[in-house]
């Protein structure tokens, strides 16, 4: 166990009904809001309704700033941002999946300086301060409800790069499950997927050889994204399946599972961020193409916790399957073709001449997230496990 310091300020407000409560817990941060979400999964599915009647009773003002898109772009945060200052606003309300809620952090951290916001994700600036963000969550994947990370792309560069920092944790998520019964079955089985690879990053990259804790917790959270997307997929609208989901997603990545570990790394998402990039691939989809081919390349070097993994949560001594890492991502890879999650980079119509483009770009992530073992060579050597 390393020592660690787990402090998450975020309130979590759970559960149906609960989505009134926005406009109670935002006044509390400011009286003028820039109410932020997609391109209108909101506005169909009646949250959008709910959010702005509960912010005007409460007594908020409101500009609105729609049109996110997934893998959400620089140019629709620096609009935000020039909302934000010609507005006056105080607060932004954040409505939709991980892309909304991470535009809404870095309109938070950009409104409060001169600078390019993108100095944030290059480390050419640090935050000092934010404005305060309130959320309203309407898919489970990104964590972001519960985290202090952020993943823009840049629409020129075409780099995708994620950034965390204190100041960005969210003051209150609301998450109610409800709200995700719309989510179509791609996204909730990408979002299963992207839950997954968050524990993974953790599971399989801590130097530490003692973690059972961890371990434990962290198998848990794959057996139960798994099991829940599986209940989604046959029933949309089953709430507890949706409710096992939403809250699994969140646990995922909001600090608990790595607390502990010490230094990890997150070189699957390193190297995903580009494919959404480059090819606007949704962040889930693009995950359950490098799993398989990140966890070959590692079985290379160290097999041991892809084995203790695939023995603990797909009972191998039960099902008197050899206990092996090509098990493990056999059946991982299988599941995924199963919730209909690609597992090649040729599902994309990617051709394999692009693997050096490909990691041209994933290496310019590699070094600011400092993955130094990770050479072009390297992430084009697990690319061509993924092809
Ligand atoms: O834009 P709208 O109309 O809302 O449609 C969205 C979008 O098309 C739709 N959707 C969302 N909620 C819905 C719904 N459709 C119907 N009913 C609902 N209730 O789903 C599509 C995907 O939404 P998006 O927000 O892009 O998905 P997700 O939540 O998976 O977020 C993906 C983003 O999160 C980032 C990824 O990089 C990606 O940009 N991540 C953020 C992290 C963080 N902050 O810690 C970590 C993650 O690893 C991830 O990188
Ligand atoms: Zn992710």
């Amino acid at each position: 166990m390393q020592n660690f310091v787990f402090h998450n300020p975020t309130k979590i407000i759970f559960g149906r009904g609960t989505i009134p409560s926005i406009g109670p817990e935002t006044i509390l941060w400011g009286k003028k809001c820039l109410l932020l979400y997609g391109c209108g999964s909101i506005k169909k599915n009646g949250v959008y309704g709910q959010v702005f009647s509960s912010l005007k009773e409460a007594g908020l003002e409101i500009v609105e700033h729609g049109g996110v898109q997934t893998n959400p772009l620089l140019s629709h945060v620096k609009e935000g941002i020039n909302k934000v200052k010609a507005h006056k606003i105080d607060v932004v309300v954040a409505v939709g999946g991980g892309s909304v809620l991470d535009s809404g952090k870095a309109v938070c951290a950009g409104s409060v300086v001169n600078h390019d916001v993108w100095k944030f994700f290059t480390g050419k600036k640090s935050i000092k301060s934010t404005l305060p963000m309130t959320a309203v969550l309407t898919l489970a994947a990104s964590g972001s409800e519960m985290n202090s990370g952020m993943v823009i792309t840049h629409d020129a560069t075409r780099e995708k790069f994620g950034f965390g920092h204190k100041l960005l944790f969210p003051k209150v998520s609301i998450l109610d499950p409800e709200a995700t019964f719309t989510v179509p079955m791609d996204y909730t089985a990408y979002g299963a997927v992207d839950a997954i690879a968050h524990v993974l990053e953790y599971y399989m990259t801590t130097k530490d050889p003692a973690t059972p804790v961890q371990d434990r917790f962290i198998e848990g959270l794959i057996i139960n994204a798994m099991d829940s997307c599986d209940r989604c997929l046959v029933n949309p609208r089953d709430y507890n399946a949706r409710a096992d989901l939403m809250w699994a997603a969140t646990l995922a990545l909001n600090g608990m599972t790595g607390a502990g570990l010490g230094r990890v790394g997150f070189p699957m998402h390193m190297i995903e961020h580009s494919l959404s990039a480059l090819y606007d691939v949704p962040h889930g989809a693009g995950l359950s193409v490098i799993i398989p081919g990140w966890l070959r390349w590692h079985s290379i070097v160290d097999a041991r916790k892809i084995i203790q993994l695939g023995s603990r949560i797909f009972n191998f001594e039960l099902r008197g399957i050899e206990p092996t890492s090509n098990a493990t991502v056999k059946i991982l890879e299988n599941w995924f073709t199963r919730i209909n999650s690609p597992i090649r980079l040729a599902e994309f119509d990617i051709p394999p001449e692009d693997i050096p483009l490909i990691a041209e770009n994933a290496l310019r992530l590699a070094k600011i997230w400092r993955l130094d073992q990770y050479s072009r060579e390297t992430i084009e050597g697990i690319l061509t496990l993924c092809r």
